[in-house]
């Protein structure tokens, strides 16, 4: 998580660095304090105004003429970031740093630094490959420099290839990535998420209201935790989150399915999908015609497997973690499900509030163990997920 991070963000003099705001901007929103180095170059292109606004702090360019409270200024900026990120990082800024030159701001406070550091290149193709430049970033990456890739796509410079940018929500990711403390290291996680899709015809089906959003903060934050992750998920329309393994499944014998594949090596199984609990009990492989073959009046259904109730039966070393989606009394029903289908620990959601639940950026939930109630307050659901890892941490030691 980014809240309170002091990032110090280097900017150099590459046609990508009008995009730089952005990530001051994406960094704050989350939390994170951001100072802002300019190299001389990127003053053409963008005014130091422009960061000092979006950073809310003084922005550097000169080496010589400005001393802010009496300080070094390039040591006291080394000391004060807890990571250094150059986006967009030229070739010759990489250079610089890979041969200790520091012969302006940025490159001096890079010399002086024992801080972190990311580098995101945004160059032309040919001079990302040059063998000078790949020669320094192998320089850099053996130091311990993270090295961001680039995107392939068409250049400013009219040449289609690699060394685009990666875009500011990439690079924010990469450094709350980095910043994460890697605390579930080694632990296998699988996580289900989002709703199942039960299918009438080729054309119609029975689902629910999730979106995801729940399962996939979780899995973006175990992973960022250090975690080897598997995510099991029905369709959604939202961004997957960066694991080791992605499995899409549609149907909720597809995701019963798919968890016994990696359920025996796992430690940890959480359930925050919406399977559905039935299916129609007849497929029909035509298109099932209106008033011709088929009376649509009713659908027969039969019912589904219930995956947590399963896996909870079968559970060794496992931990297994609940969702339970109330309307009405939560608590009671949530502690029902937690005791028939053998979990650890269930996460209550009332799905009556407009701020929680289905769907929603943030949720209200209680924590549920068969000797604790945590009842917590209206949180984002990265955040809530992260409550959860922290008790799946001690239930696993
Ligand atoms: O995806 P979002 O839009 O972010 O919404 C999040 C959420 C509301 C879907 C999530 O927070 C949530 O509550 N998920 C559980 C929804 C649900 O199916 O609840 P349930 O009370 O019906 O099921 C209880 C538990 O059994 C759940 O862990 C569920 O995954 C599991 N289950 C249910 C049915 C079934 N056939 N197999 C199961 O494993």
């Amino acid at each position: 998580m980014l809240k309170g991070k002091k990032i110090l963000l280097g900017v150099t003099g590459g046609i990508a660095c009008y995009k730089s705001p952005g990530i001051c901007s994406l960094l704050r929103k989350k939390g994170a304090e951001v100072k802002v180095v300019m190299t001389k170059s990127t003053t053409e292109f963008v005014t130091p105004l422009t960061f000092q606004t979006m950073s809310n702090n003084v922005v550097h360019v000169e080496m010589f003429n400005q001393l802010f409270n009496m300080d070094v200024e390039h040591i006291s900026l080394a000391k004060w970031a807890d990571i250094i990120v150059i986006a967009p990082a030229t070739a010759n800024i990489i250079g610089k740093f890979a041969n200790g030159i520091s012969d302006d701001m940025l490159s001096t406070v890079l010399m002086a630094s024992r801080s972190k550091v990311m580098i995101a290149p945004g160059m032309n193709t040919v001079m990302l490959n040059s063998v000078a430049n790949q020669k320094n970033i192998q320089t850099l990456k053996e130091r311990g420099v993270i090295i961001l890739d680039t995107q392939t796509d068409l250049l400013a410079c009219n040449d289609y290839g690699s060394g685009k940018m990666l875009e500011p929500s990439q690079i924010v990711d990469e450094i709350d990535r980095a910043l994460t403390p890697k605390d579930l290291e080694g632990k296998k996680f699988v996580i289900t998420a989002g709703p199942t899709v039960e299918a009438l015809d080729p054309v119609r089906f029975i689902t629910n209201r999730s979106s995801g959003k729940m399962g996939y903060a979780l899995a973006e934050r175990a992973e960022k935790r250090g975690a080897k992750v598997t995510l099991i998920s029905g369709p959604t329309s939202i961004d997957i989150p960066k694991v080791e393994n992605f499995v899409r499944i549609k149907s909720t014998r597809d995701m019963f399915d798919e968890v016994g594949k990696y359920f025996d090596e796992c430690d940890v199984l959480i359930k925050a999908a919406a399977p559905a609990d039935y299916r129609p009990k007849n497929y029909s492989d035509e298109k099932i015609k209106k008033g011709h073959d088929s009376d649509m009046s009713s659908i027969e259904m039969e019912q589904n497997p219930d995956i947590a109730k399963h896996y909870g039966n079968q559970k060794k070393h496992q931990i297994l973690v609940g969702f339970a989606a109330e309307s009405t009394n939560v608590e009671e029903f949530a502690k029902e499900k937690l005791a028939k289908k053998n979990m650890d620990m269930i996460v209550a959601n009332n799905i009556k509030r407009t701020d929680g639940g289905f769907g929603t950026d943030t949720n209200v939930a209680s924590i549920i163990t068969s000797a604790s109630i945590d009842n917590l307050e209206i949180m984002s659901k990265v955040e809530l997920a992260d409550e959860i890892l922290d008790r799946v941490k001690k239930l696993l030691s």
